[in-house]
């Protein structure tokens, strides 16, 4: 049995300790993989600053991280997927509320995964490379595909167009940049919005037409380029997104349903040393309010809205089509690509604190990943 280490979270709101860890062993339907790279999502940091308000139930120690790449070292009885040595990535799923293991968290060298949210990658694809995707696809694919949000058609290897048309406000996000791949792959057109500096990096992921996010215009322009096109609905990225989504969703013809994964607030100022007392309550309050006024405005444009919760794709058929039928041959072939690009911010389990204090800085069509060779 390997030696085991993970980068612990002993308590809400606390930085992570490296230490000593059980090794994983697989349940029936699970992998064990040994992590050589993870990436940084917002999802963590979040969980950091604010986990006794948005993953209540989680018990610590535990370990926090979504997106692993590295080796197959053992499986589960049931799993004839995958065999020891495999070079896979896994969307690691230990802080939903049904898992809330330590086992299944991303942040360690030895992470069990279930089956079904993995894919075997290329030789051809780096680690750092594929450690980019994972939370990122999953959560495109669940507002995309799933019956509950936009129920697109599948993605496939040829796709006929479908002669709709997608809007991903925040294209240029790590999970914008899988929800217009998706797309495309499924034979949808797709309008984005990105900052000036990222329109040819939306426009090579397969966007047609990129609009900037900040012109005062923005939501104008975006209705204007959907004159005489059927919307397949929009997925909402940004903590301004879902209110923009709404008043063009409502102003064109076809699915007026918007899929939301930001909520309206950010929560970066609850990371924040002098952010005092009262900072949780009045975040509390902005988000209950701010919900309110998108309902309301919905309503009012009779655009339905839904949140997305980037891992119900393991319990429905989504998460076979995108890890076991999509994923693989599409990573095998290049006609999907592992981006946004990796800024690679540390190589070992001490360096992930650091990295996710990066990512809730910001990054600009860029993933932070680490290293764990
Ligand atoms: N609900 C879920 O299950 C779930 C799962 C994963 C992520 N999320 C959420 O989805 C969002 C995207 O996550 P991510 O990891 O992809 O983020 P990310 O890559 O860290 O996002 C960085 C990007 O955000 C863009 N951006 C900033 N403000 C924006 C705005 N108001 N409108 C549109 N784009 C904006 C920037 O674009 P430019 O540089 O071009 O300006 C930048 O490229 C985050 O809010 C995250 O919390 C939700």
């Amino acid at each position: 049995m390997p030696t085991n280490a993970a980068a612990w979270i002993k308590a809400a709101d606390t930085p992570l300790e490296v230490g000593l860890a059980p090794c994983p062993r697989p349940a029936v339907d699970q992998i064990v993989v040994r992590n050589r790279a993870v990436a940084i999502n917002p999802l963590e940091w979040i969980i950091q600053v604010a986990g006794n308000l948005t993953y209540r139930w989680l018990t610590y120690p535990t370990v926090l991280g979504s997106d692993v790449a590295g080796e197959v070292v053992e499986v589960g009885s049931e799993v004839t997927r995958f065999r020891v040595g495999d070079r896979v990535l896994g969307h690691a799923v230990g802080t939903d509320k049904d898992s809330n293991k330590a086992a299944e968290g991303g942040f360690q060298l030895y992470t069990a995964v279930l089956e079904r949210m993995a894919a075997p990658i290329p030789d051809t694809l780096a680690f750092e490379d594929a450690a980019v995707l994972p939370l990122a696809v999953s959560t495109a694919a669940c507002g995309l595909f799933q019956d509950d949000q936009l129920g697109l058609r599948h993605p496939s290897a040829n796709a006929e167009p479908t002669g709709q048309t997608l809007l991903v406000w925040g294209g240029s996000t790590s999970v914008g940049s899988q929800a217009i791949q998706l797309a495309v792959a499924a034979g949808y057109e797709v309008v984005t919005t990105a900052s000036p500096r990222n329109f040819d990096y939306v426009r090579s992921l397969g966007a047609s037409q990129v609009f900037d996010y900040n012109d005062p215009d923005v939501v104008a322009d975006v209705v204007a380029a959907f004159q005489g096109c059927t919307l397949a609905g929009a997925v909402a990225f940004g903590t301004t997104s879902a209110a923009s989504c709404i008043r063009i969703a409502g102003a064109c013809q076809g699915n007026r349903f918007v899929s939301i994964a930001t909520p309206p607030v950010s929560f970066a100022h609850l990371a924040e040393p002098d952010r005092g007392r009262l900072a949780m309550p009045k975040l509390i309050a902005r988000l209950v309010s701010s919900n309110v006024a998108l309902q309301v405005a919905a309503r009012r444009r009779e655009v339905r809205t839904r949140y997305i919760f980037g891992t119900t794709l393991k319990a429905n058929e989504v998460g076979t089509v995108i890890y076991r039928d999509f994923l693989p041959s599409a990573l095998a072939e290049g006609r999907y690509r592992a981006l946004p690009a990796p800024t690679v911010a540390g190589h070992g389990l001490a360096d992930i604190q650091h990295a996710m204090n990066l990512q809730r800085e910001g990054v600009s069509a860029a993933k932070i990943v680490v290293t764990l060779p």
